[in-house]
């Protein structure tokens, strides 16, 4: 399916700059913002503008480039010294999707193969060719979520929900979560989706209805709080949601509100599907309780699109994200097929077979 918009691109070749449609501004403006300085790219990711755990992580490996492309024709000493300075810097950018680290670690792994000798010319060409091979599989990942996953809906339709943004908009290709609500939407089948509006940043309300609008896909929005009571009338089939950090026993980080939809889909017999590439599985955190959560600026809560929506001082916890026990996931849907049931054993068994552990 052919997306009318660009999350995330690279324009031009060296020097370049990282294009990004920048979210903060959705709905009411479309604005594509160029990057060419690391600083840019580090407060892009930081607040929003591109957001969503692959499009993290592609970004932050295009941010690499952006990083040390004015020393294309300096000394591979003098680039990789920038790069010991730039890649913690994108790194400690947020803390919890894990495909911004593992994408930077890539890059860097991909420069470390190189030979003593290489140019910084190389080095940078080469930094430049691996964010594009991640970019590239990024799509190619999307499209194979949404095949698997579109399997998993009845050929008559289905109703189904989501929660945050987990779409083209959290990706450089058609999403995770809503990748098999795009697939099976183009083989015909009818849908409609309830979206979670997503406090505090409102990235269902913002993103995923106006991405599932413009694709033409009924979308209902609702409020956080309601979403129990709709899956609870029988108003949903199945649940789809994405993820930042999948843990070795197969709990699943995602999006702050993300486990209450889960257990209301467990009391009520629904299934609740996560999806995400092994890119966003973490190897290193055993369990859920390993995943640091990101705490965000407490005006995030006291603030809204219409103004103030609590008193100025009022204490704020702001965790952007919750741990989903792996018991309350139905089946991990990857770009190498559906895990049911997923635990220690069935997660690291996916893992080796990706390469991952
Ligand atoms: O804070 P955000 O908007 O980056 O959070 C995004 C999510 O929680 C998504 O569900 C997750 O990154 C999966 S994106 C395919």
């Amino acid at each position: 399916m052919q997306l009318p918009f660009s999350t995330l691109s690279w324009q031009g070749e060296l020097p370049g700059a990282l294009r990004l449609l920048d979210q903060t501004l959705l709905p009411a403006q479309e604005v594509y913002i160029d990057l060419v300085r690391l600083d840019d790219v580090v407060d892009a990711i930081q607040r929003l503008a591109v957001r969503g755990a692959p499009a993290i992580g592609c970004s932050a490996a295009y941010g690499l480039v952006v990083g040390v492309q004015d020393l294309v024709d300096d000394s591979t000493a003098a680039v990789r010294a920038r790069l010991g300075t730039v890649a913690p810097a994108l790194i400690a950018a947020r803390p919890t999707a894990v495909n911004l680290e593992w994408a930077v670690r890539r890059v860097l792994a991909r420069l470390d193969a190189l030979p003593a000798d290489a140019s910084g010319r190389l080095l940078v060409e080469t930094a430049l060719a691996e964010a594009r091979a991640i970019e590239a599989e990024d799509v190619e990942q999307c499209l194979a979520m949404g095949r698997h996953g579109a399997g998993l809906l009845p050929r008559e339709g289905a109703r189904l929900l989501t929660h945050c943004n987990a779409g083209a908009l959290a990706t450089a290709g058609i999403g995770t979560a809503l990748a098999p609500m795009y697939t099976a939407h183009d083989q015909g089948v009818p849908l409609m989706v309830y979206a979670d509006e997503t406090r505090p940043l409102l990235q269902g309300a913002r993103i995923t209805s106006w991405e599932l609008t413009r694709a033409g896909i009924p979308v209902t929005l609702i409020t956080d709080g309601m979403s129990a009571s709709v899956i609870g009338s029988g108003r949903v089939d199945a649940i789809f949601v994405g993820s930042d950090r999948v843990a070795r026993n197969g709990d699943v980080c995602n999006k702050i509100g993300t486990y209450a939809v889960a257990l209301a889909a467990r009391a009520h017999g629904i299934p609740f599907y996560v999806v995400a590439p092994l890119s966003t599985f973490d190897p290193e955190s055993r369990t859920g309780a390993d995943i640091p959560i990101e705490e965000r600026d407490p005006d995030e809560v006291r603030a809204g699109a219409l103004g103030a929506v609590a008193p100025s001082g009022v204490a704020v916890y702001n965790p952007a994200f919750d741990v989903t026990p792996a018991e309350l996931v139905t089946a991990l849907v990857t770009e190498r097929g559906v895990l049911e049931r997923p635990n220690l054993e069935r997660v690291e068994g996916l893992l080796r077979e990706g390469g991952r552990i």
